[in-house]
Parts: structure tokens; sequence; C-alpha cells
């Protein structure tokens, strides 16, 4: 069981800043996944901590203590990557046997790890067989069966389901997560998908041209993006954002965006006011704090479909407000169609306030 820190870490490719001042703590135990976009500098990450890529500055600590120096084999982590990595030419077993032989591990007792890791992956009946006769998501089981069996201190597991079926995908990051859950080893998960990251996650590190943008539960990355490029990459269908101003009527205070105003009531008003008052701002929502009528009803605005997504248990009702898109969640029952008038109002304590220039969340 193992911490493991980034202190401060750099890797540059020449121009290209592929880690960007990292700072990360993983607990001992904890499930990090680094969430992003391609290209945003995850892989290299995991290869830093691997010790694949040395830093080019900055320091990598387990358990405080730095292995900067330290080749990937003294390091007792184990990566899964993306392409499975297999020997073709060998079984399942050498495949899974191949790291501890090397070791000079005794010959019984890399038999018995092979097989209580086999069982525990249920790919006993596969031992024999090699990577050509598997499917998809059982050469994903021997690569994950590969990393178990040296029972490392820390996972670092490169996008392991990207290659796989969306049903199997689904079903494998279930299974992942019991595996962690059975394990408790230290897993560092690398993934560009923010379901992925929203399941299996005990916190979500998101990661963006190197830089990392925010640290949290799930929960808090969701319900609390740091800026705007969290709460657009994560969510989906995706947050409603738009340009707005906050003014003041009256002593009422309000949003306008032009195309509409939505009132924001006085308790709030006075804990937000100092912080937004005639500043250009961005407005963030989720569809599903958007509520929507056929009818009129006090307080909502009137708007124009645009679109009508059925998901079968739910829909999505895209509204056009002069040249603005809004999606708004709706039961699957909803009857209107584009073109149709319909209303809705925002929930304003599920709002969020972005600074249009910085972008970073106001509140
Ligand atoms: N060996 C390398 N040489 C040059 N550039 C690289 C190398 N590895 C990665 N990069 C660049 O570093 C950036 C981050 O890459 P990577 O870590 O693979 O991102 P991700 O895994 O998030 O898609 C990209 O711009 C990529 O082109
Ligand atoms: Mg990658």
């Amino acid at each position: 069981m193992t911490q493991v820190q980034l202190e401060k870490v750099c890797k540059y490719f020449g121009e290209t800043k592929a880690v960007d001042n990292v700072d990360l703590l993983v607990n001992d135990g904890e499930f990090m996944v680094l969430l992003g976009p391609s290209g945003c500098g995850k892989t290299t990450t995991l290869r830093l901590i691997a010790g694949l890529e040395k830093p080019t500055s900055g320091l990598i600590l387990f358990d405080g203590e730095p292995v900067n120096e330290l080749e990937p084999k003294d390091r007792r982590v184990a990566m899964v990557f993306q392409d499975y990595a297999l020997y073709p030419h060998m079984k399942v077993f050498d495949n899974m046997a191949l790291s501890l032989q090397v070791r000079g591990m005794p010959r019984e007792e890399i038999r018995r790890r092979v097989l209580e890791t086999a069982e525990l992956l249920g790919i006993k009946h596969l031992l024999e067989r090699k990577p050509g006769q598997l499917s998809g998501g059982e050469q994903q089981r021997v690569a994950l069966g590969r990393a178990i069996v040296r029972e490392p201190s820390v996972f670092l597991m490169d996008e392991p389901l990207s290659n796989l079926d969306a049903a199997l995908r689904a079903r494998m990051r279930g299974e992942l997560k019991k595996l962690h859950e059975r394990l408790k080893t230290t897993t560092i998960y690398v993934t560009h998908d923010q379901v992925e990251a929203m399941v299996m996650a005990s916190r979500i590190a998101v990661m963006r041209n190197g830089r990392i943008q925010q640290i949290g539960s799930p929960q808090e990355i969701y319900s609390r993006p740091a800026n705007r490029f969290v709460a657009e990459f994560v969510g989906s269908p995706k947050m409603n954002i738009f340009d707005a101003v906050v003014v003041t009527d009256d002593k009422n205070l309000k949003i306008t965006t032009g195309a509409f105003d939505i009132d924001i009531p006085a308790s709030m008003a006075q804990r937000i006011l100092d912080r937004v008052l005639d500043r250009e701002v961005m407005i963030g929502i989720r569809p599903e704090d958007i509520e929507v009528s056929t009818t009129y009803k006090e307080g909502y605005i009137e708007a124009e479909i645009y679109l009508v997504e059925n998901i079968g248990n739910l829909s999505f009702i895209t509204f056009e407000v002069d040249d603005v898109l809004i999606v708004a969640q709706a039961p699957p029952s909803f009857e209107l169609g584009a073109k149709d008038k319909a209303y809705f109002r925002m929930s304003t304590a599920k709002l969020h306030i972005f600074d249009k220039k910085t972008e970073e969340l106001i509140i």
C-alpha cells in the first residue's frame, strides 16, 4: 500500500508542455482518476509515475520518499495499457507468469498466484489459450491479471476499457470498481470518459493542457466545477453556459442575458452582490436544473422548442431564445415537439456564475 505524490512536476517534450507544474496527492488505497481530453497529458503523467519517463523538473514521491532516481522495476507499480500489450505467441498463463519468472520466483508460488488471480477475474478456463484466441474483453482481463499477480503497491491504468464495446465497457467498469474494493490497492486510472470517471473514482483530477484544473470527489466536480472547462467537460448533455450581466433594479438583483432575465432571490443576492454586480459573467446551469412546463406558470419564461430528444427514460428539450440554445431535461412523457411553445424556469439555487475573462467560478 502506497501514497503517491507529485510536487510541481513538469515534463516538456521540446516546446510541448505535456505536464505543467502538477501537484497531486493520491492517498493510500485511493482510486484516483485523471480525466481530460486527448493530449492533455494523462498518459505522460502515468508514465512519469511508472518511471518510464523522467520529469523535466519536480518531485515524485512514494510514501514520502522521492523515487525520481528509481528504475521502473524498483517502484512496485504495475501498468495496464490501453492496447493490453500481451505477448501474442505466449499462452495466457505465461503472459501472466512472465514478470514473476523474470523475478526468479519459485515455480509453485508463481502457479499459485496465477491461478488465484485467474479465479478472481473469471479467466481460469482461458489459461491455455493464446491472446489471438480471446475476445477483447477477455484480453483486457488477462492484461489486468498480469498486473494483479505482481501484487504491486500501485496500479496505473491507461484507458484500459477504451477498446471495448459500450456494453462490455459498462460491465468492466463495475467489475474494476469491485476489484478495487477487494484489493484496496492505490490506483491511478486515466480516462477521457467522464462517465467512467464519475462512477469509478474516489476522487477525480481534471486535466487540461498539462495542468490540473480541479481535484475533488465526483460529486464536488459535478456540483461545484471550479471553472468553465470542468463545468462543460463533466456531465451529459453538458451544462448550459451563456453570457450575462448582473444588474440591480429597485433593489432586486437580476441576471440579464439580453434574451431573458433571471430574478435572484433576496437571500442569495446579499451573499453575491459585491462579487458579481455590473460584471460581465457567464451563467451555467445543468439541464436537470431547468424546469419545463407545457403550460404557463408564474416565473416561467416562454420559448420556442428547437429540438426534442427522447432517450427512453428522459427527454432533452432544446429551447431557442433569441440566438441562445438552452437544453433542459423533462420526463419522457413530454408531448410537445419542435416549433411548439413551452415554458422553462431555471432553479436559481443551482446557477453557477463564472468570470467571463478568467472563466473561473465566482459562485
Ligand atoms: N514522446 C513524446 N514526444 C513528444 N511529444 C509527446 C510525447 N509523448 C507525448 N507527447 C505530447 O505531449 C502531450 C500530452 O500527451 P499525452 O500524455 O499522451 O496525452 P493524453 O494521454 O492525455 O492523450 C501531447 O501534446 C503529446 O503530443
Ligand atoms: Mg493517453
